[in-house]
């Protein structure tokens, strides 16, 4: 049986809470890789909506291990009140496992992702406030608190009480803020490892051996693969590795157990947060698409920029996840345009480039060249096979599927769960 990645091909936000809940039924593991709550999915089952940030999608279906895994930063209360909230609505976490080698979002985390982004000012990331950036680089700079030292007091008191003699003096004397109580963190903390110790595992070791009784282990990326740290646009990305090569890291996998590597793609593209995005559009039509397709952000609630299909970034995407199948979502939401435009390549100071520019001062001044396709009027939303789409959003399919250079498998033709078409089995 297959390890299969699920990695968004854009900025994130492509949709990967549908992708993973379609596929739910036939999956023993969903395992989280990387990210924190600074990501957010939505899945709609029947006429609820579920909004989960920090659990694994998996966690929804009753026979599915949900898995945090090594590569993801916890925010231990975040993950408590998803938790709670979950159970309120009758869904039990109990099966969840969390990595013993995850780190911990500490409270100068948080403290230091806000103060440092208003230092930036006009050159800000525009993260979501979350400790993601911090905990990431406290984890490098190996001075970072883990899941597992949450089992040990002792520890707990003195990694809290090193992290914060440094914190605390640049929280007080370069950023003018107040510091932080090591005793009141330890008390909170210890408050959260009573509750979590049930489900912290050698995630790495049960996902090994899963894979060797032939389950079937879904590795979920949260934000995209132009967010990754190293192929995105940096700075403008977060602190971790979305593309295929940071899920075997990030869930402590070997890379020649990936059978199937899912990219997720809209039909349009989204960003949220600063940096370079060619193809956005700032009239009343990016208000459109950000109506139309509901493109307000899970975890912030910040306006998603908005802009037509890039079909160069597609191709990167491709190219550095090695996808083998994309899964195309929202197509719907184009419905009763005339024309689409689709960005083939780019225009550098009069120059074509047919991939993303080396540099990152090229891309800031990239302006797409597009190729316009015939739209379609009709309602695709009950669409259940291919033969059932308009001839035009067929041939718009194909074009996107021959441009980003991967098959497209499965087609998402309204938020529902069962508004799906699925081309060919995804695994
Ligand atoms: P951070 O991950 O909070 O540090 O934010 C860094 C950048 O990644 C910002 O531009 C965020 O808007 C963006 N970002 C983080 N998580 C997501 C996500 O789930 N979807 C889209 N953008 C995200």
């Amino acid at each position: 049986m297959p390890a299969a990645v699920l990695v968004g091909a854009q900025w994130g936000d492509e949709g990967k809470g549908k992708a993973t809940d379609l596929l739910g039924g036939d999956v023993d593991y969903v395992v989280r890789y990387q990210g924190g709550n600074n990501a957010g999915h939505t899945v709609v089952i029947g006429d609820q909506k579920y909004a989960l940030h920090l659990l694994p999608t998996g966690i929804l279906s009753p026979e599915v291990v949900p898995v945090i895994g090594n590569g993801v930063v916890i925010d231990p209360g975040v993950l408590l009140s998803e938790i709670d909230g979950l159970a309120e609505r009758g869904i039990s976490a109990e099966r969840l496992l969390i990595s013993s080698n995850a780190h911990l979002i500490m409270p100068h985390h948080k403290a230091l992702d806000k103060v440092t982004e208003r230092y930036l000012g006009k050159a800000k990331i525009g993260t979501t406030g979350r400790g993601i950036g911090p905990a990431y680089g406290d984890k490098i700079a190996r001075m970072g608190v883990r899941v597992q030292d949450l089992l040990d007091p002792g520890i707990l008191a003195k990694k809290i009480e090193v992290a914060l003699t440094e914190k605390n003096q640049v929280l007080t004397k370069v950023y003018n803020r107040r510091g932080i109580d090591p005793a009141a963190v330890l008390e909170e903390y210890l408050a959260y490892a009573e509750r979590l110790k049930p489900h912290i595992a050698d995630t790495s070791l049960v996902l090994a051996k899963a894979l060797d009784e032939e389950k079937f282990v879904l590795l979920e990326g949260g934000q995209g693969t132009l967010l990754d740290i190293d192929h995105g646009t940096y700075p403008f990305v977060t602190s971790s590795s979305p593309t295929s090569g940071g899920a075997c890291a990030g869930a402590g996998i070997p890379p020649n157990r990936l059978t199937k590597i899912i990219g997720i793609l809209k039909a349009y593209t989204t960003r949220v947060g600063s940096g370079p995005f060619p193809t956005e559009l700032t009239d009343e039509m990016g208000e459109w698409l950000r109506q139309t397709g509901g493109e307000y952000g899970v975890t912030t609630g910040r306006n998603r920029r908005c802009g037509w299909f890039d079909a160069v970034i597609a191709r990167y995407a491709t190219r550095i996840n090695g996808v083998t199948d994309y899964f195309l979502t929202k197509l719907d939401v184009l419905s009763g345009l005339e024309r689409i435009p689709v960005c083939v390549a780019y225009e550098v100071d009069g120059v074509r480039h047919d991939e993303i520019p080396m540099t990152q001062t090229d891309f800031h001044h990239a302006k797409p060249i597009y190729e316009e396709f015939p739209g379609w009027q009709e309602d695709i939303t009950s669409a259940k096979s291919f033969d059932d789409l308009p001839p035009n959003a067929q041939a718009y399919v194909r074009t996107l599927e021959e441009m980003s250079g991967a098959p497209i498998s499965a087609i998402g033709v309204g938020p529902g769960r069962d508004q799906t078409v699925v081309v060919r089995p995804l695994v």
